[in-house]
């Protein structure tokens, strides 16, 4: 995790937001080890400040600094949320995650070795980005697998910029792929690959004992889709949006005009998986399926096609307290709100 200079642990509760491209989501907890939900919530971006503009937005976050605050301003007052000091996740599309090995040296030594490291695999000057790395692997003294996050400087400006607008702190940044890993997997042993479809990329994880193994961001999601069904059909990418999140890819016709793409993204993710699986020498498990888009008719169906896998959704609440009568509301928002839990566990672990 990326610390905010004068990071104080606010007290009682975790919060953890993930600013999507389509919607904010946020998930509360509370407590020490045996966690309970508090509270959570999400805002689609589209009913709040409109349609967003359409356009390309490689590496950016679509929406300006103040639509995002008011917005996020916004579901927090309307959800009560009275914790002021909250964990943001990084999207996958801003950030540069790699891993390697170092060879054994003193714990001290790590450091300055991470920071010459990873000017070889960073594709950015040193200067510009701030870096957030763990031990994977191994310990000093042996040979190490270091998981690195660099992150652009004006990226982390642009989020305090927006805590600065909402009258928030931050406590905490971290890359969104520990976040969904530590959702999904935190009780995991096996090998486990999880797919978040979102609407502006496709973020692949491959973890094993809860840990981050690797990672694969993915172009094709949610938008390529939309833009696609609505060049076909004939009519404005909105009018196409609703359609799909009405029919997904469920529907006859809809299925016909998305389905290369729907090929291309799956068979892009067995490969992926199968690129991992050599390397490390042993097989992924099973396939979580998660992001909003999973939440569309047709998509967990098609990744089960699709997959040469066990394919599963799960609830990444399982294990926190909260009301029985929450189950099923749960279960299905899981999916879409698994990074923002993340952050709030990762703000726990943190704070212990
Ligand atoms: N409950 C739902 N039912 C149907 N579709 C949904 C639902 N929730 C989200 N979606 C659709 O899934 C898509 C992706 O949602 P998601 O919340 O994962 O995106 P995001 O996190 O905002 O985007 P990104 O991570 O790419 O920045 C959106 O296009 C949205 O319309
Ligand atoms: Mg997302």
């Amino acid at each position: 995790m990326i610390n905010i200079p004068f990071f104080s642990k606010s007290p009682g509760t975790s919060l953890g937001i993930d600013i999507g491209t389509s919607s904010i989501k946020f998930v509360e907890i509370a407590g020490g080890s045996s966690a309970t939900l508090e509270n959570y919530g999400e805002v689609f971006m589209r009913d709040f400040v409109g349609e967003a503009p359409v356009k390309d937005t490689e590496g950016s976050l679509l929406y300006s600094n103040e639509e995002i605050s008011e917005a996020l301003k916004y579901l927090l007052k309307e959800a009560g949320v009275k914790n002021k000091k909250a964990y943001f996740s990084i999207p996958d599309f801003v950030s540069f995650f790699t891993s390697f090995n170092l060879p054994p040296m003193k714990k001290e030594e790590v450091g300055s070795a991470v920071q010459f490291h990873s000017r070889q695999y960073i594709p950015l000057p040193i200067s510009e980005v701030v870096l957030d790395w763990f031990l994977a692997e191994g310990e000093e003294g042996k040979e190490m697998k270091i998981n690195l996050v660099a992150v652009p400087k004006e990226v982390v400006e642009q989020y305090q910029d927006i805590a600065r607008l909402c009258g928030m702190e931050i406590s905490a940044l971290e890359g969104e792929m520990f976040a969904v890993v530590r959702a999904f997997t935190r009780d995991t042993e096996e090998k486990t690959a999880i797919v978040d479809i979102g609407e502006q990329s496709t973020l692949l994880t491959v973890s094993e004992k809860g840990i981050l193994r690797t990672t694969h961001s993915l172009e094709i999601a949610g938008n390529m889709l939309v833009k696609q069904l609505a060049k076909a059909a004939k009519i404005e990418y909105n009018e196409a949006k609703k359609v799909m999140m009405e029919y997904g890819i469920e529907e006859e016709t809809v299925r016909k005009i998305t389905s290369n793409l729907a090929t291309s993204l799956f068979s892009e993710i067995s490969r992926a998986i199968r690129t991992v699986e050599s390397k490390e020498g042993k097989e992924v498990k099973r396939v979580i399926i998660a992001g909003g888009f999973s939440l569309l008719p047709g998509v967990v169906d098609y990744a089960k096609d699709a997959l040469d896998k066990e394919v599963i959704t799960k609830n990444c609440f399982e294990g926190i307290k909260y009301p029985e009568t929450l189950e099923e509301d749960l279960k299905e928002i899981s999916p879409s709100h698994a990074i923002a839990l993340g952050m709030a566990l990762g703000g726990i672990e943190k704070g212990e």
